[in-house]
């Protein structure tokens, strides 16, 4: 697909009927990269495609792997014949999750050099989490001359206590934890479902890792992974939530397949507070927003089971047409406001205090064109258009290339008037 291909949105169409949800973006990346660690064929199901999936692949085959699309969602791998620890592919700067290579080829060759990592840049993003992680089971890193460069004589396990929560140090620790000699107990660590999914993958795989899901994860090393396996990848719960926040925002009624609910409950949550009905079944959500406006409501993000960082700018679409007063305040990423100059274009009222956006919910947004500069502001912009009366364009389409899968596809099945072209 080109980058230079915009959408166009005529909004003000309820979206209506089923949905299926594709996998966890966040989990895929961390297991395509963890899969360098294995010596053997892996098939991972359930793997959306989309660029930032596309740049791991290749990389993985520029190493010494090879990759084979066997079905629609499914990617065979096999690692036997990896020989490098050197990933150079320049496309690695344009997403986060690459340093994930760090951690799974130190497990593999006790050293890594990758190209820096890039991706949404809505703040600040330091590694300095990952770095500590690293030099606590015995390497030396150096981040020079555009790569992380890691090396180690032995890994051995340790103590890792994170000072600030990071779900990229945390699951790079379980990478470089998982083949180190001895225990490594990571305190502080994350619990988002996808930490989970990367440690439930390494552990059919071989490793020995207990407690993910909780604030302390146990790791005993082991000595080798061993693939002939299969993994399905866990359903993607920022897709699912913005879809959620599209049928919110269109007071439409639809219902996600392959969805996790009690992942969706922060959100759930809030819309229930705001006026929506949701129905939970055991993998399915029914979302019904028959109602004339949402009631206004108060956020702040934080790491899981908080609200999620990754749903603020579509949540904040949502709020903009609320009935009242709402505030959002971002708890993991100070900064992440650049949605906001966008939504003014379609007549949003949104004053910045601090790390807070206080909305004043207006009765209607009108379409106008959008430049969204990161993934999940373009996201929002899809809502905003498919909320908004008349036409929105939006541009700068590589960002939502990088993390929705047939996104455009999956809301024409639901009834929106939307395209994608020139
Ligand atoms: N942080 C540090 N030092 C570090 C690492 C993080 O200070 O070494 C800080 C960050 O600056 C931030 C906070 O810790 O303030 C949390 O950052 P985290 O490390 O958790 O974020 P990440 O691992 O870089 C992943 C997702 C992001 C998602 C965040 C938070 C991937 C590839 N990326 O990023 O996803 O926003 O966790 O949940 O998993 C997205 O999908 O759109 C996206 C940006």
């Amino acid at each position: 697909m080109s980058t230079e291909d915009r959408i166009i949105v005529r909004g003000g169409k309820r979206l209506e009927g089923n949905v299926v949800v594709g996998g966890s973006k966040n989990a895929a990346v961390a297991i395509i990269c963890a899969s360098a660690m294995i010596k053997g064929k892996v098939t991972l199901e359930n793997i959306p495609k989309i660029t930032d999936i596309q740049v791991l692949l290749d990389t993985l085959s520029q190493i010494g792997a090879t990759v084979n699309w066997t079905a629609e969602k499914t990617v065979q791998i096999d690692t036997t014949d990896i020989k490098s620890y050197v990933c150079d592919n320049i496309d690695l700067s344009t997403l986060r999750g690459s340093y994930y290579f760090v951690g799974s080829l130190l497990g593999r060759f006790r050293q890594a050099k990758v190209v820096f990592p890039g991706g949404c840049n809505f703040a600040p993003r330091p590694i300095d989490q990952h770095i500590y992680a690293f030099e606590t089971l015995g390497c030396t890193v150096e981040t020079t001359g555009g790569y992380i460069t890691a090396k180690a004589r032995k890994l051995v396990g340790n103590n890792i206590y994170f000072d600030n929560y990071s779900v990229g140090a945390t699951i790079n620790s379980i990478l470089a934890a998982t083949l180190a000699e001895g225990t490594t107990t990571i305190e502080n660590a994350n619990r988002e479902p996808h930490v989970v999914d990367v440690a439930n993958f390494l552990n059919i795989m071989g490793a020995d890792i207990k407690g993910a899901g909780t604030n302390t994860i146990r790791i005993k090393g082991v000595k080798e992974l061993l693939g002939g396996k299969s993994y399905s990848v866990c359903p993607d719960m920022i897709e699912a939530g913005t879809l959620m926040i599209a049928a919110a925002a269109t007071r439409g009624t639809i219902t996600l397949h392959n969805v996790t609910p009690e992942h969706m409950d922060s959100l759930s949550t809030k819309l229930t507070e705001m006026g929506v009905i949701i129905e939970t079944m055991d993998d399915s959500i029914t979302v019904k927003a028959n109602i004339k406006r949402v009631k206004s409501t108060n956020i702040k993000t934080m790491p899981y089971p908080g609200f999620p960082t990754d749903l603020h700018p579509q949540f904040a679409t949502l709020l903009s047409i609320a009935d009242g007063e709402s505030r959002i305040t971002e708890g993991v990423f100070p900064t992440r406001f650049q949605y906001v100059e966008q939504l003014h274009k379609l007549g949003a009222n949104i004053q910045l205090s601090g790390e807070s956006a206080i909305i004043k919910g207006v009765p209607k947004l009108i379409g106008a064109p959008v430049s969204p500069t990161d993934l999940r502001a373009a996201a929002a912009m899809v809502i905003a258009g498919l909320m908004a009366e008349g036409q929105t364009t939006i541009h700068n389409l590589e960002y939502l290339d990088r993390g929705y899968e047939d996104f455009i596809e999956k809301l024409k099945s639901l009834k929106a008037v939307i395209e994608r072209g020139k």
